[in-house]
C-alpha cells in the first residue's frame, strides 16, 4: 500500500556500484529541483555474474535502506536488479518504483519499425529473460535477440571508452545481433551509455541505441508530475550518495559517471 509521501523527500535510486550514477546523471539534468539519494553496494558488486538468489538478497537489503531514508520513489538504475529482483523491491516497497528494464522496454517497443529488437546485458540480466517478457508484453509480435557482454563492465570502469580493445571486444559481441537484421538495440547495462559513441562507430546509423538512463529519467519525471510529488522547495538540490565501500580510484570512476563532481559521500557497513 502506497503511503502519503512528502514531494520534498529526495529519489533514491540505486544500483550494484557506480554504474548507476549514468541515471542519477540523467534524473538531475532533467529533474534539477529533485534532491537524489543514491545508493551503490562497491562493496559487493559486480552483480551481473552472481545468482539469482543473491541478487535479490541484496536488492532487499538496498530497499529496505533507502526506505528507512524516506524516500518519495525509488529508481531501479541497475539493469541485473531490475531483471532479476524487481518483483522483491515491489513487494517490499511503500513508494512507487520505477526501473530500467521496463523503461528500456518501452522504448524499445516504441522506437522499432522492422520488429526485430536486440538486447546487450550482464549475464545475469540476459539469462534471466526480463527484456524478452517484457518487451513481449507490450508487443508480442517484436522478437528480441540477446547477447551478454561480461566484458564491457570492466573496460568501462577501467575508462577505456575510446579504445582499440574495446572497439573489437564490440564488434565480436555485437556481430550475432547484428546479423538478426535488428533495427534498434536496447543498452540494458548502466555501463553501457558511456560506450554509445564508440557502439555508433561499430554498427552505424541505421541502429537505434535505447538508453534506459534517459528513459527512466523522463518516466520519473511523468510519475512525479501524475502523482503531484514534484519537489517545491526553493533551495538548491542536494546530493547525497551512500556506498559499501570506497575502492580505490572511486572518485575518479564515479565521476565520470555522474558528469560531476562528487562529494557527500557515506560509507555504510553492513
Ligand atoms: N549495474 C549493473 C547492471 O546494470 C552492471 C554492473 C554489475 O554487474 O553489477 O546490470
Amino acid at each position: 500500500m502506497l503511503m502519503k509521501l512528502n514531494p520534498n523527500n529526495p529519489i533514491g535510486v540505486f544500483d550494484s556500484g557506480v554504474g548507476g550514477l549514468t541515471v542519477a546523471r540523467a534524473i538531475s539534468e532533467r529533474l534539477p529541483l529533485e534532491n537524489i539519494i543514491y545508493f551503490g553496494d562497491t562493496a559487493r558488486v559486480p552483480y551481473g555474474v552472481k545468482s539469482p538468489e543473491t541478487i535479490s538478497r541484496y536488492a532487499t537489503q538496498i530497499t529496505e535502506f533507502l526506505l528507512r531514508q524516506k524516500v518519495k520513489v525509488l529508481i531501479v538504475a541497475c539493469n541485473t536488479m531490475a531483471a532479476v529482483a524487481y518483483g522483491a523491491i515491489k513487494d517490499l516497497s511503500s513508494v512507487p518504483v520505477l526501473d530500467v528494464v521496463d523503461a528500456g522496454a518501452r522504448s524499445a517497443v516504441a522506437e522499432t519499425h522492422n520488429k526485430y529488437v536486440g538486447v546487450i546485458g550482464t549475464p545475469a540480466t540476459i539469462n534471466s529473460n526480463a527484456y524478452t517478457r517484457a518487451i513481449n508484453t507490450y508487443d508480442p509480435k517484436i522478437t528480441v535477440f540477446s547477447q551478454p557482454c561480461p566484458l564491457f563492465v570492466p573496460l568501462v570502469e577501467e575508462g577505456w571508452l575510446d579504445h582499440q580493445v574495446t572497439r573489437l571486444t564490440a564488434q565480436e559481441y555485437l556481430k550475432p545481433v547484428v546479423a538478426q537484421n535488428i533495427d534498434t538495440l536496447v543498452l540494458g547495462c548502466t555501463h553501457y551509455p558511456l560506450l554509445k559513441p564508440l557502439l555508433r562507430e561499430v554498427l552505424g546509423n541505421q541502429i537505434t541505441l535505447v538508453d534506459s538512463a534517459r528513459t527512466i529519467a523522463r518516466e520519473t519525471e511523468e510519475l512525479l508530475r501524475k502523482n503531484s510529488l514534484q519537489n517545491s522547495q526553493e533551495k538548491p538540490s542536494e546530493y547525497r550518495f551512500y556506498v559499501t565501500d570506497v575502492p580505490l580510484r572511486f572518485k575518479e570512476i564515479g565521476e565520470r559517471f555522474l558528469g560531476r563532481t562528487l562529494s557527500n559521500i557515506t560509507v555504510v557497513k553492513w
